[in-house]
């Protein structure tokens, strides 16, 4: 079946109309709409300059700017008819404007092709979204500092293998996140410092004859400079992976804290409560609250790196310049980014009502002989006793407790004296949760004095 006539926009040299097959595949209005801001904005600058350059007249440029100033209230009011015979944003937005203002509308191509005109528009949409990641990344680090500093000296177990190694702080512990998120944070800003440079006026692929000015448009398009090879600029989509692997990892932090989550919400943990706007009820059983948000946020990291798998299997192999493969680029990485935004979002939702269960991390943390450590380091410090040997007098302490049925702080101490003729009362005081904790003030470690330093120090930085 063919669809009418041949292409208004490129089918001068066309008889037939497309096959409607043909126009379904090749259409990417359905989703590069969702640039039709940056389209426009793209198209007021360049007709701007064109004419600062005269190459556009005066009249011409006025017609030109009130037309998709309109069309841009047609575009917010929803009042916008996208046609999918017009194949893409560009071609919707340049035929409406025809149909406002005649004949002007065919001159703002001028100097432009469709392959910087989209390089641009996407640019401006992934650099919008570098802007929301960074400020949802920085919303998120606020958060998690606030529950750092609540409970900066909450003892909770610290684990390896998901099982007890040592006890640790609940501030401790989200600090750590608040260390990655800071990585993601300097990832997005880095690739967004590195993709600053703008497409336009690279044309088609070569440049071209017209007189224009690329600084001007980078400038008034807020980037740093025009990126430096026509080729290039039309057929890079770095900048897309750039974020795409941002948010992956980013993505893949998240996933990691949403899994602590349900861990620690289930009725075996109860080392957190979820509040009721972040959990939901199970249509059987009345007494379950389910972590779904905690459970849908470990799970985006799936779409995200998928859409960063699919860019680069799209990208690689293509031969200079643009190819229509790549109009395959967007819709996952818009889809990858909204992913990403909902799910930092809906993570500091969870994580500003979530409520630490301190008793119950304190119960946890002295529970499978977290303090076994401190036993095998009291030897070395005060004994002078090899680690080695210290580790190994430490492992029958814990089998013996083990054996009796009691933590390491209700043994007696003629029965540790069996084991170790050296040992007196003093070791108890490296038994308690507590002390265990405050001893371990190497920097970064876990020392309620060493947290409240790295909680200075971000709290400073994010003032920036
Ligand atoms: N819709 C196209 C895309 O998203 C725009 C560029 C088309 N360029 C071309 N030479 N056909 O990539």
């Amino acid at each position: 079946m063919q669809s009418q006539k041949s292409n208004k926009m490129w089918g001068g040299r066309f008889e037939d109309g497309s096959d409607m097959l043909m126009q379904a595949i090749n259409a990417s209005i359905g989703f590069d709409q969702k640039m039709a801001e940056q389209d426009i904005a793209g198209s007021q600058v360049h007709a701007e300059m064109l004419r600062a350059q005269g190459i556009l007249t005066a009249q011409d440029e006025e017609a030109i700017q009130s037309g998709l100033r309109q069309i841009l209230e047609e575009l917010r009011a929803g009042k916008f008819e996208f046609q999918v015979e017009l194949e893409d944003i560009h071609m919707n937005v340049e035929a409406r404007l025809k149909d406002l203002i005649g004949e002007p509308a065919g001159r703002l191509h001028t100097a432009r092709s469709r392959n910087d005109q989209v390089a641009n528009d996407f640019r401006l949409w992934v650099r919008d979204h570098y802007d929301l990641s960074i400020d949802a990344i920085t919303a998120l680090m606020r958060t998690l500092l606030d529950q750092a500093k609540q409970g900066v000296d909450w003892v909770m177990p610290g684990f390896t293998h998901l099982q007890t190694a040592q006890p640790v702080t609940w501030g401790h512990h989200m600090m750590a996140y608040v260390e990655m998120l800071g990585r993601d944070l300097s990832r997005m800003k880095d690739g967004r410092e590195r993709m600053n440079e703008c497409a336009l006026g690279a044309a088609a692929l070569a440049g071209t004859s017209f007189p224009i000015d690329r600084e001007r448009t980078a400038k008034a398009l807020g980037f740093d400079a025009p990126c430096a090879n026509s080729l290039d600029a039309v057929s890079d989509r770095d900048f897309a992976l750039d974020f795409l692997n941002a948010a992956s990892i980013c993505a893949m932090h998240l996933s990691r804290l949403s899994e602590e989550i349900v861990i620690w919400s289930s009725a075996q943990f109860r080392f957190v409560k979820l509040s009721d706007r972040f959990s939901t009820g199970s249509s059987i059983m009345p007494q379950k609250k389910n972590p779904d948000a905690a459970e849908l946020i470990r799970a985006k990291i799936g779409r995200i790196m998928g859409a960063n798998v699919a860019l680069m299997t799209v990208m690689k192999g293509l031969a200079l310049t643009y190819s229509k493969d790549m109009q395959e680029d967007k819709e996952q990485v818009f889809d990858a980014a909204e992913s990403l935004l909902l799910s930092l979002a809906a993570m500091t939702g969870m994580m500003a009502d979530l409520k630490a269960l301190p008793e119950n991390l304190q119960a946890a943390a002295g529970s499978g002989f977290s303090t076994a450590t401190d036993i095998a380091d009291w030897l070395v410090r005060e004994k002078g006793m090899a680690f080695r040997d210290a580790h190994h007098v430490t492992g029958a302490i814990v089998a013996l407790a083990e054996r009796q049925g009691k933590e390491l702080h209700q043994l007696d101490i003629k029965d540790m004296q069996a084991l170790c003729p050296d040992i007196n009362d003093n070791i108890y005081s490296v038994l308690s949760v507590e002390n265990s904790v405050a001893s371990r003030t190497s920097y970064g470690g876990t020392a309620p004095v060493q947290v409240r330093a790295q909680i200075a120090r971000w709290e400073e930085k994010l003032k920036e």
